[in-house]
Parts: C-alpha cells; structure tokens; sequence
C-alpha cells in the first residue's frame, strides 16, 4: 500500500509496511539522518519531530498514522538553518556530543509557540522529557530563553517599522 504525506514542505509517497516507524522511513527512506534513533521506546526525544506542528516522538509513530500530515523535521525548521532556535544554540554552545539536540530543537519549537517567554518552569515542563547525557540542560534552557529574547525583538522591531511605515503613508 502506498502512503502519502509531505516532509519539510514536499509530498513523499512510500511503500512501507504500516506498522513501520515514521524515524525509519525519515532516515532510511528519505536519507535525511537529523533525527536520531536513541531509545526507540517514546523516552528519551532523540526522534523528536513535529507532526502538522506538534512535537512527537518519530520512533513510536508508525506511517499508518501519518497519511496525509505534514512532517517537519530539523533539516526543515528553516531551509538555510538559520532558524532563531538553531542560531541561539550556536551563541549558548548548547551542544557537547550533539546526538540529543536536534530533539531538543524540535521540541524547544514547539515549546515556543506555546509559551513564547517561557519561565523555567515552563521550560523544564515542556523539555522534560527530552534526556541529554551531556548533562547540558542549563545550557540548552539559556538557548531557549536567548531565542524567546530575539524573537521578542524582531517582533518589536517589525512592528516599529509597520507603525512607522502607516504613519509615513499619511
Ligand atoms: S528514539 Fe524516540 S524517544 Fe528515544
Ligand atoms: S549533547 Fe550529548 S546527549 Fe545531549
């Protein structure tokens, strides 16, 4: 049986077994190798991607669920990887081995939306269950909270310059 969905913005058709997990059609199918198999049991987030915008676990979500769905993965978060996330995470040196991260990017975008200056609470909340061996979770909060702060400004700025543009039109 063929099924169908579209994956950072292109529509992908496969022919898998429908009990096979999306992280393997993602990785072996498609060949794009950001999103990690660690646990494979739904525990630790390696495989974290987003599902018509949602964050969820790719190792415990089989194709038959996904017909039809857009799929963003990290190599899609922003086709130049200039993503507000992936950029404070260079500035906070989030990463030591980086195996855990593209995870954590995917679930820190989904984290945003919801709460868009998020507290450390809300912070830990949501990343919960995203597991570094690294240990760099502090790191990884102070690039959440780095990328909240600049988008906080570019907002504030392209609304400054819509402000100033109406008011230049008079
Ligand atoms: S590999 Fe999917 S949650 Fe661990
Ligand atoms: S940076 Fe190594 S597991 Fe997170």
């Amino acid at each position: 049986m063929t099924h169908s969905f579209r994956i950072n913005g292109r529509t992908v058709n496969t022919e898998v077994p429908l009990e096979t997990s999306l992280l393997w059609v993602i990785r072996d199918e498609l060949g794009l190798k950001g999103t990690k198999y660690s646990c494979g049991i739904g525990q630790c987030g390696a495989c974290t991607v987003h599902i018509d915008g949602v964050a969820t676990r790719a190792c415990i979500t089989p194709v038959a669920a996904i017909e039809n769905k857009d799929i963003t993965t990290i190599e899609g978060l922003d086709p130049d990887g200039e993503h507000v996330l992936q950029k404070a995470w260079i500035e906070a040196q989030a990463p030591q081995c980086g195996y855990c991260q593209s995870g954590q990017i995917m679930q820190a975008a989904s984290l945003l939306k919801t709460y868009p200056n998020p507290t450390d609470a809300q912070i830990d909340g949501v990343m919960d269950g995203n597991l570094c061996r690294c240990m760099a979770y502090i790191r990884i909060r102070k690039a959440i909270k780095l990328a909240a702060e600049q988008t906080s400004q570019i907002q504030q700025s392209t609304k400054a310059a819509s402000a100033a543009a109406k008011s230049g039109g008079r």
